[in-house]
């Protein structure tokens, strides 16, 4: 089946959904989504949206903590823009229907987390990414324009030259999608398209990102030729809670800003002798001090500790977490939450300018699927909210513009081509895969890295990757199958980015390049499929 749009939008959290409502008035938008549409990494979302909001706060300061959680490699115009189009954002939000939690005085409650200086956080208690896909899950299934596709996985992007009979790729033209359910690949043809596909968490043996993070953007977007920047950057969240039927069910880091300390086992408060800020340090800080405090004491975690703090507080403000601690028999009003780091956010992605278009023409990306240069080497808790948004609001106002000057007509694009395809026998072979390459990804390529780990992690990749092109085109299409190619593409990616990087910066830190190297170092790593 053939089917053409003006916008094409994969993935339906924050992103893509603010985008999509932005542009749904000036043409007809089409949302692939590859489960239901709200499980996303947005509905996940506990801490909240960073913007300056309070008068005791300024966009100095928001940008000052931004660049030191960065490392200084953040780019400073684009985290100038995006601070100062957060009350703007938030605006939108508001508008669109979110509720965030206001004080008995109807001013906006303001959290603090990890590297900021001020209360800038606005939340819907600890489930504010529940409330905002609520309210943009509403807007766009009423808009007549915005037609949302669930249990479609984008396979690939097309280019014209796919359709043009080769070299390298100059322009996207949409994307071949393959409806889950019905089996069949449909040929989407759009005039601009945008990635909005999340993170790569999945990568990894532990994340508390959703089964959908498998960096499906970052791999179309790599394989059809667009460059690929800062993959080495994966944030490992400091505090999810460990049990064993758990999942990696995140401890929000608005816990710490409320005064949690972390504790050893035998109750000693040790982020004292990491960092002056403390439980407060940025995320890598604080996930490297647990890495390092597991590893000398061979304990199986650390602990939370939120006790001291009034019982009903911590029930009011953390609804959520108290709730599903509870459920695995840990009250946090009396006891300490068992807690170990997990892989949470990617800061790379697919390299976009300051208006979110990547450097293959009418390719987008918004969100955790982009590298604007925000996060440089570390993400600012709460900012990647507040990036989804500000960006797609930029991406929607570059579309509408080019759209004015004319659209230009799609070339007649060819059906997806099933070849000698027939149906897998051999489900065991991606399963096996699939686990063998997130065990190697935590094992050789996690918090603490060095020149000989990753050397044997890129190995073990290839060899999977070389399994997989082999397997790939002899069996119909399946989700299993499109995702396992898709984390290998982002696993390989992170590895080619981290030995790249012969210093240590923010995320990325290897024990035979320790420290940070301004001189050489203080860039983007960025890496480009060769055609
Ligand atoms: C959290 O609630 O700790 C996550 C917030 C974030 O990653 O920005």
């Amino acid at each position: 089946m053939k089917i053409t749009t003006e916008f094409l939008v994969v993935g339906s959290g924050i992103a893509g959904l603010s985008y999509a409502l932005k542009v749904a008035d000036h043409g007809r938008v089409a949302v692939v989504t590859k489960r239901e549409i709200s499980e996303t990494a947005t509905n996940l979302a506990q801490g909240g949206i960073a913007s300056v909001i309070s008068s005791e706060d300024s966009f100095a300061s928001h940008v000052r903590d931004t660049m030191v959680a960065g490392v200084y490699l953040s780019h400073e115009d684009v985290v100038q823009m995006v601070v100062e189009s957060g009350p703007q954002a938030i605006c939108d939000l508001i508008n669109w229907g979110v509720r965030f939690t206001k004080r008995a005085d109807d001013s906006y409650d303001l959290g603090r987390e990890g590297g900021h200086s001020k209360r800038r956080i606005l939340h819907a208690k600890d489930m504010t990414g529940q409330e905002i896909e609520r309210a943009l899950v509403e807007a766009v299934r009423s808009h007549p324009n915005i037609t949302i596709y669930e249990h479609h996985i984008a396979i690939d992007l097309i280019t014209d030259a796919k359709v043009g009979g080769g070299g390298r790729p100059q322009r996207c033209l949409g994307a071949h999608v393959l409806d889950i359910r019905k089996r069949q690949v449909l040929t989407l043809g759009a005039q601009i398209t945008v990635l909005a596909t999340g993170g790569a968490g999945k990568v990894y043996l532990y994340t508390c990102n959703p089964d959908v993070a498998t960096g499906d953007g970052v791999a179309m977007a790599y394989r059809a030729g667009a460059s690929i920047a800062n993959m080495e950057f994966m944030q490992f969240h400091p505090t999810t809670l460990f049990h064993p039927n758990a999942k990696s069910f995140l401890i929000s880091e608005a816990v710490r800003g409320e005064g949690a300390i972390l504790r050893r086992s035998d109750g000693t408060a040790f982020m004292t002798q990491y960092h002056p800020l403390k439980d407060l340090a940025p995320r890598d800080v604080v996930a490297r001090a647990i890495d390092n405090e597991l590893k000398v004491h061979g304990d199986d975690c650390v602990y939370l500790d939120i006790t001291h703090k009034d019982p009903d507080f911590v029930k009011d403000r953390f609804p959520h977490i108290y709730k599903t601690c509870l459920s695995f028999g840990i009250d946090m009003t009396l006891e300490p939450i068992p807690v170990v780091p997990a892989a949470h956010y990617l800061c790379g992605g697919v390299q976009v300018d300051i208006w979110g278009e990547s450097d293959l023409a009418n390719l987008f990306a918004i969100g955790e699927v982009a590298c604007t240069g925000l996060h440089g080497a570390n993400r600012l808790a709460s900012n990647s909210l507040l990036e989804g948004v500000v960006f797609a609001d930029r991406v929607a106002q570059r579309c509408l513009a080019r759209l004015a000057e004319g659209a230009q007509p799609l070339p007649e694009i060819t059906p997806w081509d099933y070849g000698r395809a027939t149906d897998s026998d051999e489900e065991v072979v991606v399963a096996h895969n699939w686990d063998e390459i997130r065990r190697c990804m935590w094992n050789y390529v996690g918090i603490v890295r060095s020149d000989k780990r990753l050397d044997r992690a890129w190995r073990r990749l290839q060899l999977i990757d070389e399994e997989i092109s082999e397997y790939y085109w002899d069996f119909y299409p399946t989700s299993d199958l499109i995702e396992l190619r898709n984390i290998t593409t982002v696993a390989k990616l992170i590895v080619r980015c981290a030995q790249q990087r012969k210093e240590s910066r923010g995320l990325h830190y290897t024990i035979d390049h320790p420290d940070t190297d301004d001189l050489h170092w203080k860039q983007d790593t960025v890496v480009r499929k060769r055609f």
